[in-house]
């Protein structure tokens, strides 16, 4: 463990905590001699479920929440709770049994919750860190892993019990508007990055809520019918949450929107009982999306949704017709409820933590800056643009730079107590801006936000959207900056979307006046002999191939958080040497995709391309992106060598593999080391490559080597054979490809399976109903 994690561990622990709250005051002893049972640990749930009436059974399932949730209203939705302003919802107490209501809060990005209450000069602001698809950017498991404690502290000190994150669908379509809120294209990727995620917050005795169950791959339609087959959900869509529910048993899961193969998640038996408790042995509870009743609660309760939210009082009234009914069988409604008390014992409100409503936000932004600059990726850096001397004077151009986008829309939306931008940031480090350019920056974003063009359409929950500017026409205020400094910075967003919808294809491809801006900045600065930077601040991949030769590095700093100014001054100042690689692949263009003519659909939508999502479909079908999964610059070279695998090759239940790496360059830096793995084809036919394992090697000085060592075990190699409903690894020869990225491969070895390996049997569910044509490698 970290000195750093250490001192975390010790604020947590070094609150108040008494055992004089709901339920603890009777410690020990379950049954009071003159009153109902008391709730008062795992021993007593028997007894409390046992005295509870329908009606409070029907009340703990349902969250508990403002009146107002007789009628919906979207100003509302995600600000539910009473306890803690702010927060997403909570659930029902039932004082008499001495259960307490929990507070559950959002989301992806840190917490959220209101950062002022009324009549109360007290602030309680979060900290927001980098969107998870930068935490997974940095391929560091540690890392992430501090990000987990600190929000797990902040946490704790607002009095909340369960955070609704990490998101962890698979971004196997580009344009999904919700991609930021979820770690990669990769499901092994996502699991280890999820599994940190959770580890850090609940090793400190808060909740996690791992979303959304399940193939939730787009915002378009919310109520989409994900048509995809068993093989596709096994392998990429379910996988990344098998991992996290084995590895770090979250205390909850939350049920997609959408239905899967013609059943909605939140009705689905075969996805919330059959896979995820019985294949997968998960021990917490399952809660709805905010939908608001929107389904057949009888069916709900009996797949195993345990609780529904944000909840509305008429639920409540419906379980209990439905039992009476005969609908819905009471013993189900007990089992929903016992696992809903399994996780309430263990919160810090029912042990009656006293928090302070002060965390130690300087400990959050410490973290929320590392993970930002790590998570950076670069892109392209020719003759050594980057980094910078401390000297640079530097113009900065594009209407980000003054509104730059820290990320976090709709429900993870987190209220900072302040956010850095790129022109702040650069100016703490020591740079100098170009004020006039910068004035003018400012001038004309003032003036097209006060028009009814472009001002802000006054928002709810779901828009709250600034209409993107156009780009101011530079081509005399690039020459004039190229002649008064010595670099020029274009910094490149991603459209401001509602939080309601997908990113559009106008988001990916830049617009005219970005395309124009490029073109007088790079050719003013250039005609001075002086380099032209982009800094690409957006949430997902965007077209490159038109404009990318024309600039001299490209940084990605995606949706960093609000240490976003202050990251980018680390990394373009040297600071800190990148050492963050694609979580996604960037096509060269969207017509690249196998999904480009049919997504999102209407109604339903087919996974037709299966199991080649992302860099799998590139590489088995030898589309080139415009940068591959993995790939990312540093300011120094790595040599790979000792490429191996023990056993002489011969696989029996697990194989190591090994790797050296030296920092051959002239600057420290660490690297992400991946290991992927070429699979025979047998019966099942296999994508070219999947990422099965990797790590990050400390800093390296120049001239340091780091030994890696990575083991591969037999369910991780599998692949899923829906004929026998099982993970099985089959005969032949399996190479590794030990590498910088997914196609950078620096060194490869075999290994030998002897014979088919039925690695585990699973139930036979959640079969499409309809049939439909699989991309295959071996289609004419
Ligand atoms: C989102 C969830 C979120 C919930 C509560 C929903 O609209 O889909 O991800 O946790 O709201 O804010």
């Amino acid at each position: 463990m970290s000195r750093k994690r250490n001192a975390l561990l010790s604020v947590v622990l070094s609150g108040t905590l008494l055992l004089s709250g709901f339920g603890s005051a009777l410690a020990g002893n379950a049954q009071q001699n003159d009153g109902p049972p008391q709730l008062t640990g795992l021993d007593s749930i028997d007894d409390v479920v046992a005295a509870m009436t329908l009606q409070e059974k029907a009340a703990l399932v349902v969250g508990g929440n403002k009146e107002v949730l007789e009628e919906i209203d979207n100003e509302i939705i995600g600000n539910q709770a009473t306890r803690v302003p702010g927060a997403a919802g909570q659930t029902q107490a039932i004082p008499r049994l001495g259960i307490p209501s929990i507070v559950l809060a959002d989301g992806p990005m840190g917490v959220r919750i209101n950062p002022t209450r009324p009549n109360d000069d007290n602030t309680y602001y979060a900290t927001k860190f980098p969107a998870p698809n930068v935490l997974a950017a940095t391929w560091d498991r540690d890392l992430v892993y501090e990000v987990g404690e600190a929000t797990s502290h902040e946490l704790r000190e607002y009095g909340i019990d369960l955070l609704l994150a990490p998101g962890m669908n698979i971004q196997s379509y580009l344009l999904n508007g919700r991609n930021s809120e979820y770690f990669s294209e990769d499901p092994y990727l996502t699991g280890r990055m999820a599994t940190a995620l959770v580890s850090g917050v609940e090793d400190h005795g808060i909740g996690t809520t791992i979303k959304h169950f399940a193939a939730y791959n787009q915002r378009a339609d919310n109520n989409i019918d994900a048509i995809v087959s068993q093989r596709a959900l096994r392998e990429i869509y379910l996988k990344g949450f098998e991992m996290t529910v084995k590895d770090a048993d979250p205390w909850a899961i939350m049920d997609s929107y959408n239905k899967i193969n013609g059943t909605w998640a939140t009705e689905n038996k075969d996805l919330l009982t059959h896979i995820l408790r019985e294949d997968w042995g998960f021990n917490g509870f399952a809660m709805t999306d905010w939908e608001f009743g929107a389904r057949n609660i009888a069916k709900q309760m009996e797949a195993g949704t345990n609780l529904l939210m944000p909840g509305r009082p008429q639920q409540s009234t419906a379980i209990v017709n439905a039992v009476n009914d005969g609908i819905l069988d009471e013993a189900v409604l007990d089992r929903n409820v016992k696992d809903i008390l399994r996780i309430i014992v263990q919160t810090p409100t029912f042990q009656g933590y006293e928090y302070s409503n002060d965390p130690d936000l300087a400990a959050g932004a410490e973290v929320a800056r590392k993970a930002a600059a790590d998570g950076m990726v670069l892109l392209k850096n020719e003759e050594q643009t980057l980094p910078l001397d401390s000297d640079t004077t530097v113009s900065l151009f594009g209407t980000p730079s003054i509104e730059t986008m820290t990320g976090g829309r709709g429900s993870a939306l987190v209220h900072a107590e302040y956010q850095i931008g790129i022109a702040e940031g650069l100016q703490n480090a020591g740079f100098t801006i170009n004020e006039e350019l910068y004035e003018k920056y400012e001038t004309y974003v003032e003036t097209l936000r006060a028009t009814d063009e472009y001002k802000q359409t006054p928002g709810n929950f779901f828009v709250s959207t600034f209409p993107t500017l156009p780009e101011m026409d530079v081509s005399e205020e690039a020459i004039t900056a190229a002649g008064n400094s010595d670099v020029g910075i274009i910094v490149l967003a991603t459209e401001f979307g509602s939080y309601g919808n997908d990113r559009s294809l106008e988001d990916f491809y830049l617009s005219d006046s970005k395309q124009a801006m490029i073109d007088d900045v790079t050719a003013a600065f250039h005609a001075e002999g002086k380099p032209v930077i982009a800094i690409l601040n957006v949430e997902g991949p965007l077209e490159v191939v038109s404009w990318r030769d024309k600039v001299d590095a490209i940084l990605l700093s995606w949706q960093p958080g609000q240490e976003f100014g202050n990251a980018v001054a680390d990394v373009l100042s040297g600071k800190v040497n990148p050492s963050g690689k694609l979580p996604q692949t960037f096509p060269k263009d969207y017509t690249d995709l196998p999904y480009s003519e049919t997504y999102p659909g209407t109604g339903s939508f087919i996974y037709e391309e299966d199991i080649y999502v992302g860099y799998r479909y590139n590489t088995t079908f030898d589309v080139e992106p415009a940068y591959e999964f993995g790939f990312g610059l540093s300011y120094t070279e790595y040599e790979y060598s000792n490429i191996r695998v023990n056993r002489n090759g011969n696989f029996k239940d697990k194989i190591q593999v090994f790797a050296t790496v030296e920092n051959v360059g002239e600057v420290a830096g660490r690297e992400a080391v991946q290991v992927y793995v070429s699979k025979p084809d047998g019966k099942l036919e296999k994508p070219e490559i999947e990422l099965k394992a990797f790590d990050k090697t400390r800093e390296l000085r120049p001239g340091k080597k780091e030994n890696l060592r990575f083991e591969l075990d037999a369910k991780n190699l599998a692949s899923f054979d829906e004929e026998l409903s099982a993970w099985v690894l089959e005969a032949g020869t399996y190479e590794v490809r030990v590498g910088a990225s997914s196609t950078d491969i620096r060194g490869t070895a075999t290994f030998t399976v002897a014979e088919d390996v039925v690695v585990e049997v699973v139930n036979d569910v959640l079969a499409p109903q309809i049939e439909f044509e699989r991309l295959s490698k071996f289609a004419q």
